[in-house]
């Protein structure tokens, strides 16, 4: 009997699925001017995600914080080389090169919904717009090697590195105190989540710099598609 130990804490699961959710979701409607708003919905989302994350790096448990998975890129490639020869140490939080992929995808997301929201705000012009989309499709390219590298990783290491963050369990003994579940926070997020989503449909979207209850979706509707192709 291997023992399990408790790595991810509850509010970093669900920042995690979210995330990916709002991601998915986002990118996916990003051509539709009829559903841009949603897009937005998404978009804010993924930003308010990425703010909750940021403070939870300092203050959360112990293998959220930044600075426990702070390594060189030395050892990044060295874990990339030992996994590919199957002999790479196993990490109870991310390991050497999946923690450059976490903070690549935190920025990537950040600077998306960033040019997103400038973007949306008329600010910055059609640059605004280029540089909107080439964060979101550089997002997407460190995605598809986020989930790459969780498949590689789980196989080398022989273990569901996918349901540990839905379970928030891994192999291994502790290496100290296992986080508390936070449930409180993780059931706070959930309700911001579904409100700010309550919100939007019943109150007509999000409108560029609107506070609660100015956005119009008909007005977004009905804006000329611009694009030629
Ligand atoms: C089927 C899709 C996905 C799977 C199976 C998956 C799986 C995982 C796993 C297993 C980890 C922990 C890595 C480790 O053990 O070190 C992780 C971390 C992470 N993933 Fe994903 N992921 C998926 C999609 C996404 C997407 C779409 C995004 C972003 C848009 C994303 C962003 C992140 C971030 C930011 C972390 C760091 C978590 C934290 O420390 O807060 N993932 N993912
Ligand atoms: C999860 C985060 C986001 C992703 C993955 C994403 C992705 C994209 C992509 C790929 C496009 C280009 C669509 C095309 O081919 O025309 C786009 C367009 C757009 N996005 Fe986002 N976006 C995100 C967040 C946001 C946010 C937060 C806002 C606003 C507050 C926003 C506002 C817009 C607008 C207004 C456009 C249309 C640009 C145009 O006029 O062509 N996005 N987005």
């Amino acid at each position: 009997m291997t023992s399990k130990t408790k790595v991810w804490d509850l509010p970093t699961r669900i920042f995690h699925w979210a995330l990916a959710a709002s991601f998915a979701g986002a990118y996916l409607l990003s051509e539709s001017e009829r559903l841009r708003n949603v897009h937005v919905a998404l978009g804010y989302t993924a930003l308010g995600l990425l703010a909750f994350r940021l403070v939870w790096g300092f203050i959360g448990p112990r293998y959220a914080r930044f600075s426990s998975f702070v390594h060189s890129p030395v050892a990044a490639f060295r874990y990339l080389r030992d996994e590919l020869r199957g002999r790479a140490p196993h990490y109870l939080g991310h390991n050497p090169a999946g923690s450059w992929a976490v903070f690549g995808l935190l920025i990537l997301g950040a600077a998306t919904g960033v040019t997103g929201y400038l973007n949306f705000n008329e600010l910055g012009g059609e640059s605004m717009e280029d540089l909107h989309e080439a964060f979101a499709n550089a997002w997407l390219v460190l995605v598809g090697l986020h989930i790459l590298g969780v498949v590689f990783s789980s196989v080398m290491q022989r273990e569901n590195l996918a349901r540990s963050m839905i379970t928030g369990l891994k192999r291994g003994a502790a290496e100290g105190a296992e986080p508390r579940n936070a449930r409180g926070l993780g059931l706070a997020m959930v309700a911001a989540i579904l409100g700010f989503w309550g919100w939007t449909a019943t109150s007509g979207g999000v409108a560029p710099g609107a506070g609660p209850g100015q956005g119009e979706p008909a007005e977004l509707a009905t804006e000329r598609e611009t694009d030629d192709d």
